[in-house]
């Protein structure tokens, strides 16, 4: 959370001090490749002196950060005091019963609770009808032979399998989405900005109040989903308490969108950019599959994460003190030349792709199944449904996010003549 100076940033990358801070530049931001690739063959294992932290990029030591550092990783109500930023703790004090930043044994009593109320069975379930919406959300534009992927597909299609999923009305999908919006901006920031904290404080305490009285309604009117299946998941009369199933539903909901709204948007980006792809997909859509692994490869919806040194730890010749703050950036490690032949190169086809875009280990990514139906849906129906795809000449813009990846718009045409189902 420390405040880097935007205004000493460098344009270029190239003799400028290595740090990850450089991400603040639009133009960096617009392709970080270059920056990630410098930071894993100069210092692969590097102490950015402005951000407080280790920077991790090559393949096998984020493997080995994911595995082995410790997630718990807030601030305590106390260290946020000694910062100058109490006004933060209600929020810390929510990040702390979510599993996403638990160790064992209390992150695995969670994650079993909840695998409880999640299974890959009930996702195989949801494929037909994920297919269904998309179709819905195609039909709804397909005519006019344009269209904005994020506004039109990548957005609304989380949004929608997300309420659903929770069990809540579909009409709170927007509602939620903003919130989820809000609190995104804050996981995948580094720096502090102190303007957003009033919102950030408003969305938690907002979605707590949401929860809380969901499970109320809920214990007297169940509704399949997953706030339901939380409150009622139990493992040798073990269950959660209202503040988990609250803290963990948040969790999950924001985890569903944004990253999946990335996924899709990157996706279509990537393809475009690769016109030789498209035509090997049209040609075989059974590389649907391996097509979304390699989006989630190539263009990482969740760029880096934190943990912290547990104990004094060496990491590719480098001390690590206990305490220390380390972020393993899965977008480089994505990119390691040594662990993927010709890394840089977008191939639909490829094999042996065990990217780490949903992570690894134990806090391996809990909807990555959900995350895979969605995209699989979503490319299959533009390959045969939006014939002659090509972008719509506007600037790309990016999130001000650091960590999440994803872009605000993406105008593209299509060939409307061809456009029956
Ligand atoms: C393309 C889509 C997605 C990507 C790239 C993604 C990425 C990730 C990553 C990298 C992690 C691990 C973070 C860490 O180790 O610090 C994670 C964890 C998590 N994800 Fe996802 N995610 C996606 C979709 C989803 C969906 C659809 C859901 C909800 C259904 C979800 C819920 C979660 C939760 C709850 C965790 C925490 C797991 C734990 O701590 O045990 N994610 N995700």
């Amino acid at each position: 959370m420390s405040t880097p100076n935007n205004g000493a940033i460098s344009r270029s990358t190239g003799a400028s001090a290595l740090s990850l801070y450089h991400l603040l530049d639009p133009e960096v931001l617009g392709n970080p490749y270059p920056l990630f690739c410098r930071l894993r063959t100069e210092d692969p294992v590097h102490w950015d002196v402005f951000l407080h932290t280790w920077v991790v990029t090559r393949y096998i030591d984020v493997l080995e950060v994911l595995h082995s550092f410790s997630a718990e990783r807030t601030h305590t109500p106390e260290k946020l005091k000694s910062m100058g930023l109490s006004e933060m703790s209600p929020i810390a004090q929510l990040m702390v019963k979510q599993m996403l930043f638990m160790d064992p044994p209390s992150h695995t009593r969670l994650r079993s609770l909840a695998s409880q109320a999640f299974s890959p069975a009930r996702v195989a379930v949801l494929r037909s009808h994920i297919r269904e919406i998309v179709n819905r959300l195609l039909d709804a534009v397909q005519k006019e032979g344009q269209l904005d992927i994020i506004r039109d597909l990548a957005e609304p299609l989380p949004a929608i399998v997300t309420a659903e999923m929770l069990g809540v009305p579909l009409s709170d999908r927007l509602q939620l989405k903003a919130w989820s919006a809000d609190f995104a901006e804050m996981l995948g920031n580094f720096q502090h900005n102190p303007e957003h904290a009033p919102r950030m404080l408003r969305a938690v305490q907002d979605m707590t109040v949401y929860f809380r009285d969901t499970i109320r309604r809920q214990k007297d009117h169940p509704q399949e989903g997953l706030v339901h299946s939380l409150m009622t998941a139990e493992v040798d009369g073990d269950r959660l308490t209202e503040e988990e199933v609250v803290a963990n539903s948040i969790v999950t909901m924001v985890g569903g969108q944004e990253t999946t709204t990335n996924l899709i948007g990157n996706g279509v980006l990537t393809m475009l950019r690769n016109p030789g792809e498209v035509k090997r997909l049209q040609e075989d859509l059974s590389l649907i599959p391996s097509a979304v692994e390699e989006m989630l490869r190539y263009e990482s919806p969740s760029q880096h994460t934190g943990r912290l040194a547990a104990q004094d730890v060496e990491l590719g010749g480098r001390l690590i003190k206990k305490g220390q703050a380390v972020m393993a950036v899965m977008a480089a490690a994505n990119r390691d030349p040594e662990r993927f032949s010709d890394p840089d190169r977008f191939d639909v086809a490829r094999t042996d792709n065990r990217h780490l875009a949903f992570g690894y280990a134990a806090h391996f990514c809990f909807g990555a199944a959900l995350a895979r139906v969605e995209a699989q849906e979503v490319f299959g129906a533009i390959i045969r449904r939006l014939p002659g795809l090509e972008l719509q000449p506007s600037p790309l813009i990016w999130r001000n996010n650091l960590g999440l990846r994803g872009l605000t718009a993406l105008p593209i045409r299509f060939q409307a003549s061809h456009a029956a189902c």
